[in-house]
C-alpha cells in the first residue's frame, strides 16, 4: 500500500473554531489503514476536518497484522505504554507507540500488541470472529485511556467509536474519575447492531472489578457481557451518525434491545450526518477510475460505464442502466430482498434492450455470496457478482454505475449513497436511517429529488423504485438534470465537523463552569 500521500509535515491548520481543542479519536478502524466499512472512512475524514478548523486531533487506534511499520515510515515512541489488564496496576502489557502525521496536521497513533493485534483480519478472518475478541478491545479500550491520561496536553474530548472503545468511558470513570474530570467522552454509535456481546464467561476480560459483574449495566438481560452498552451509560455524552437513526435508536424496533437506556439519555445523545470525503471520493480527483469527469464532462462517466461493463465481462451497451451494489453482506444490508426482486425483474423481460445490467461487489458469508453467485450464473448477460472486498474497484463502480442500490433493512448514516451522488450515480433506497435523510425521492419532489425511495423493504417496492429509475434513465432529459442535481448536492465534512466541534465545545465549556 502507498501511504506517501496521506503522510505529511504540514503542522496544523489554522484556527478558525473560536477555541482549540485537544481531541483524542479512539476507533477500530481507519481508512486507508485499515477498513471493514464506513467507520474507517469516518475516522479519517472527521479528525481531518476537525484539525482543519483548527483542533488538535490524535487519532488511536491498532497496529493490525497487515500494517507495516517499517513500510509507513511510523515514527516509535520510545516510552512504550503501560497497559494494566487489572485493577489500576495488575498485569501489565506494553505496547509499542509508532506514530507520524497525516495531511492536515492530524497525528495517527498506532498501538502495536503482538498478542492482540499481530495477525491478519480485524475482528475475524475467513468468516470467522477471533475468539479472544472480548481480551483484544478490553485491551484497546485501556490502552486509550491510559494514552489519554499520559497525554503531555489536557486532552479536552476523548472521542470514542462504537463498541471497540465501549470499554474506555468505563475504565476512566472507575479508575481515573479525578484525572478526567476535564475530559469531555463522547460516544459515537456508527451501528448498533454490533455491540460486542461475550458470554458471561468472559467478563475476565474487562478487567473490571466484581462488583461490574453483579449489575445490569454491563450485562444484557440474556446474561451476556455487552461492552456497548456499559459505554453508553458512562459516556458523557452520546451521538450517532444522522439525525433520523438517533430517533430511531430509541425506539423498540431499532434499539437492538438498548432503546431504554438511550431514551433515558435522549438529552445527552444527537445525531450528526456523516459527511463524504470529496478528496477520496469525486469523479474529478478519483485516483482509481480511469477517465475523470465532472457535471461538464459527464461523457467521462460513458466512458466509466464502458470500461466497467468490459472489466466484468458484460456486453458494453450504453443504453441499459447499470445498476451497482457495493455493500458487507449481512442481514443488515437487505441483500435476502434483493436477489428474489432481481430475479422476477429479470425473468420477466421480453426484449433485450428492456430492463438493466447489475455489478455487485460484497464481502460476506456464504449464505449471502452463494445467493448472489447463483443469480449472476441465472444472468450471465446481466448480473456480475465479485466476491470480497475491493477497495479499487468500489470507486468504478461508482464511477461507471448509472444507478447505487442500497436496499438495506436499517442504516446508521450509509456513505455509499452519499458517494453515489457525487458521481452522477442515482441512488435507489430504502427509506430508513440515514438513507431517508440523505436521498430525496423524485416522484415526491420532481424539481429537487436526488433518487428513488421505496417506503418499505418489500420485494414489490424495491421492484418498483428499480423499475421507476430504469424507465427515468431511458429518458435522458429527465435524466441528466437528475444526475447533475445528485452531483451538486454537498455532503463535504465541513457542516458536521462544525456540529461536533460545536458539541465539543459546550461540553467542554460546561466542564469548566462545573469547576
Ligand atoms: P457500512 O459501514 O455499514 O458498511 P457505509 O455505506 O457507511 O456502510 O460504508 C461502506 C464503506 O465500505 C464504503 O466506503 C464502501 O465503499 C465500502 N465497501 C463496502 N463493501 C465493500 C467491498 N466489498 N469492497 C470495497 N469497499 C467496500
Ligand atoms: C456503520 C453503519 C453505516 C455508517 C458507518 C459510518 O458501519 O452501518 O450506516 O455510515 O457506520 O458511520
Amino acid at each position: 500500500m502507498d501511504l506517501s500521500r496521506y503522510i505529511s509535515k504540514k503542522e496544523s491548520s489554522k484556527l478558525v473554531a473560536n477555541q482549540r481543542l485537544n481531541i483524542i479519536f479512539a476507533s477500530s478502524e481507519v481508512a486507508p489503514f485499515s477498513k471493514s466499512g464506513g467507520l474507517g472512512d469516518v475516522a479519517s475524514a472527521l479528525p481531518r476536518a476537525l484539525a482543519q478548523r483548527g483542533h488538535n486531533v490524535v487519532i488511536v487506534t491498532p497496529l493490525y497484522g497487515h500494517l507495516d511499520s517499517e513500510q509507513m515510515r511510523l515514527s516509535r515512541r520510545l516510552q512504550p505504554l503501560e497497559v494494566p489488564r487489572k485493577s489500576k496496576q495488575q498485569s501489565k502489557v506494553e505496547a509499542t507507540l509508532w506514530e507520524t502525521r497525516l495531511n492536515h496536521g492530524v497525528r495517527i497513533v498506532f498501538v502495536e500488541a503482538e498478542e492482540y493485534f499481530g495477525r491478519q483480519g480485524l475482528y475475524g478472518y475467513d468468516d470467522q470472529a477471533f475468539e479472544d475478541n472480548a481480551d483484544r478491545f478490553a485491551f484497546f479500550s485501556r490502552a486509550v485511556v491510559e494514552f489519554t491520561r499520559s497525554f503531555a496536553l489536557p486532552v479536552d474530548v476523548l472521542h470514542c467509536n462504537d463498541w471497540h472503545t465501549g470499554l474506555a468511558p468505563i475504565y476512566a470513570k472507575h479508575y481515573f474519575d479525578e484525572e478526567f474530570q476535564d475530559t469531555s467522552i463522547v460516544m459515537t454509535i456508527h451501528n448498533l447492531a454490533y455491540q460486542g456481546k461475550f458470554d458471561a464467561s468472559e467478563f475476565d476480560a474487562t478487567g473490571l472489578p466484581q462488583k461490574y459483574a453483579d449489575t445490569s449495566e454491563l450485562f444484557d438481560e440474556d446474561g451476556n457481557v455487552n461492552y456497548l452498552k456499559g459505554g453508553l451509560q458512562y459516556a458523557d455524552h452520546l451521538t450517532t451518525v444522522s439525525p433520523g437513526y438517533a430517533d430511531e435508536i430509541q425506539t423498540e424496533a431499532g434499539g437492538f434491545g438498548l432503546h431504554e437506556i438511550l431514551q433515558n439519555r435522549s438529552d445527552d445523545l444527537v445525531g450528526i450526518l456523516n459527511g463524504a470525503d470529496y478528496t477520496v471520493w469525486a469523479p474529478d480527483v478519483d485516483r482509481h477510475i480511469s477517465v475523470r469527469y465532472d457535471i461538464d464532462s459527464l461523457n467521462g462517466k460513458r466512458r466509466n460505464k464502458a470500461e466497467l461493463q468490459h472489466r466484468m465481462g458484460l456486453p458494453i451497451r450504453p443504453t441499459l442502466p447499470l445498476l451497482g451494489v457495493i455493500s458487507r453482506l449481512t442481514e443488515q444490508k437487505g441483500i435476502d430482498v434483493l436477489v428474489p426482486t432481481i430475479r422476477t425483474l429479470l425473468s420477466d423481460l421480453e426484449d433485450e434492450r428492456d430492463g438493466f445490467q447489475l455489478v455487485i461487489l460484497g464481502e460476506g458469508p456464504p449464505q449471502f455470496r452463494d445467493a448472489l453467485q447463483e443469480l449472476a450464473e441465472s444472468f450471465p448477460t446481466r448480473v456480475v457478482f465479485q466476491p470480497g472486498y475491493d477497495e479499487a474497484m468500489a470507486h468504478r463502480i461508482q464511477a461507471g454505475s448509472d444507478v447505487l442500490v442500497v436496499p438495506s433493512r436499517f442504516e446508521p448514516c450509509g456513505l455509499t449513497q452519499i458517494y453515489a451522488m457525487r458521481y452522477g450515480t442515482v441512488p435507489v433506497v430504502h427509506s430508513t436511517g440515514g438513507l431517508a435523510d440523505t436521498v430525496s425521492d423524485l416522484r415526491e419532489d420532481p424539481e429537487k429529488g436526488t433518487g428513488f425511495v421505496c417506503q418499505e423493504l418489500t420485494e414489490d417496492a424495491l421492484a418498483g423504485a428499480i423499475e421507476r429509475a430504469s424507465a427515468a434513465y431511458r429518458n435522458y432529459r429527465k435524466w441528466r438534470p437528475l444526475m447533475v442535481r445528485a452531483m451538486e448536492r454537498d455532503f463535504s465534512w465541513h457542516e458536521s465537523a462544525r456540529s461536533y466541534e460545536s458539541l465539543f465545545t459546550s461540553l467542554h465549556q460546561q466542564e469548566q463552569a462545573a469547576e
